[in-house]
C-alpha cells in the first residue's frame, strides 16, 4: 500500500515535473540562491514524503527533524551540509545511505530530477531552522536513541533497552571521561594532541579487551567508530579552534554512552 502510495506520488511529479517545461538545467549552478524560499521550496519537493504524519506507522519516509538529526554533526559547517544533502538528492542509493534502519523500512529513495540551485536552498535552511518536531517524536526517539536522543549512525538501542556491555569496555570509557575532565580551561594544542594520545591508549585497551559479540558488538562497534575518527583527528589538531570543536564533540559523544550501553 505504502509502495502504491509512493510510486503514485511519484509518477504525479513526474507528470507535473515534464508538463512544467522548466527542465532546462541551468548551468550557472551558483546563482545566488539567498532569492530562494527554502521552507516553501522543501515543503514543494520534499515533505509530500519527507512530512510528519500523525503516527509513526504513517509515513513514508523520515521526517526532516530526523534527517537532519542523522546528517548535522556538530563541528559542520554549513557548506559541509549542504553539500551532504546535496550528494545525496544527486544519487541516492544504498551505499550512501546514513539511514539504514529507513532504507530497511521505506527502500532507498527514489531518485528524482531536482534543481541544485533549489536542493541548495533547502539544505541551507535546513541547517540554520529547526524542523518541526513530529507529535511521535519524542517517544520514538526514546526508543532507538535513549532518554537523550544523541544519535550516532548505526547505532539503536535493543529494543528501548540499553545494551550490556563488558565491564572494561565501561571501564575504558570512564577513563577516557575522566581525561576530559581533567583537561585545562585554556588548553594549547600540545595539550588538545596530547588528550588524544591518552584517550587513544584507553580506546586500544577497550578494543583488545572487548568480549562482546553478535548484534551488541556490532552496536559498540557503531558507537565507536565516530569516537576513533575524533581521537585521530584529535592526535593531529594543528589550530585551538579545531580541537576545542573535537574536544566538545568527544565529551558529548562519551556521556551518550551510557544512553545506550550499561
Ligand atoms: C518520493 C518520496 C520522496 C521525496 C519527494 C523526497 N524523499 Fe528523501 N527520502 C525518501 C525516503 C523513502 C527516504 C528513506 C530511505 C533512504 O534513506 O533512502 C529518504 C531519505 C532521505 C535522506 C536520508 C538519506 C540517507 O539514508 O542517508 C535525505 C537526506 C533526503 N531524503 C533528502 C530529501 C530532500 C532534500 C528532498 C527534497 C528535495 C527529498 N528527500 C524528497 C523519499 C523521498
Amino acid at each position: 500500500m505504502k509502495r502504491i502510495k509512493l510510486f503514485g506520488l511519484i509518477s504525479l511529479g513526474i507528470i507535473i515535473y515534464s508538463c512544467s517545461g522548466e527542465n532546462t538545467k541551468s548551468n550557472h549552478v551558483d546563482n545566488n540562491i539567498a532569492e530562494l524560499d527554502g521552507e516553501e521550496l522543501m515543503k514543494k519537493n520534499c515533505l509530500i514524503c519527507h512530512g510528519n504524519g500523525t503516527s509513526h506507522d504513517d509515513i513514508l519516509a523520515p521526517p526532516m527533524r530526523g534527517v537532519k538529526n542523522h546528517y548535522l554533526t556538530d563541528e559542520m559547517t554549513e557548506e559541509e551540509f549542504v553539500n551532504a544533502i546535496l550528494n545525496w538528492t544527486n544519487n541516492p542509493s544504498e551505499e550512501n545511505a546514513k539511514m539504514p534502519g529507513a532504507v530497511n523500512r521505506f527502500g532507498v529513495m527514489p531518485k528524482q530530477q531536482f534543481e541544485e540551485q533549489e536542493v541548495k536552498a533547502i539544505a541551507v535552511y535546513m541547517y540554520n531552522n529547526e524542523m518541526p518536531k513530529p507529535v511521535w517524536f519524542e517517544q520514538h526517539m526514546k526508543e532507538k536513541h535513549g532518554e537523550n536522543g544523541f544519535i550516532i549512525e548505526g547505532l539503536e538501542l535493543d529494543n528501548g533497552e540499553k545494551w550490556k556491555a563488558n565491564a572494561e569496555t565501561t571501564e575504558g570509557i570512564n577513563n577516557m571521561i575522566a581525561l576530559t575532565a581533567d583537561f585545562p580551561e585554556n588548553p594549547t594544542i600540545e595539550d588538545y594532541q596530547n588528550l588524544g594520545l591518552s584517550l587513544e591508549e584507553e580506546k586500544q585497551y577497550i578494543l583488545n579487551q572487548c568480549t562482546m559479540n553478535g548484534v551488541a558488538h556490532d552496536n559498540l562497534h557503531s558507537y565507536l567508530l565516530p569516537l576513533i575518527r575524533r581521537i585521530n583527528g584529535l592526535k593531529e589538531v594543528e589550530s585551538i579552534q579545531k580541537g576545542a570543536k573535537i574536544f566538545n564533540y568527544i565529551k558529548k559523544h562519551l556521556n551518550a554512552y551510557n544512553d545506550y550501553f550499561e
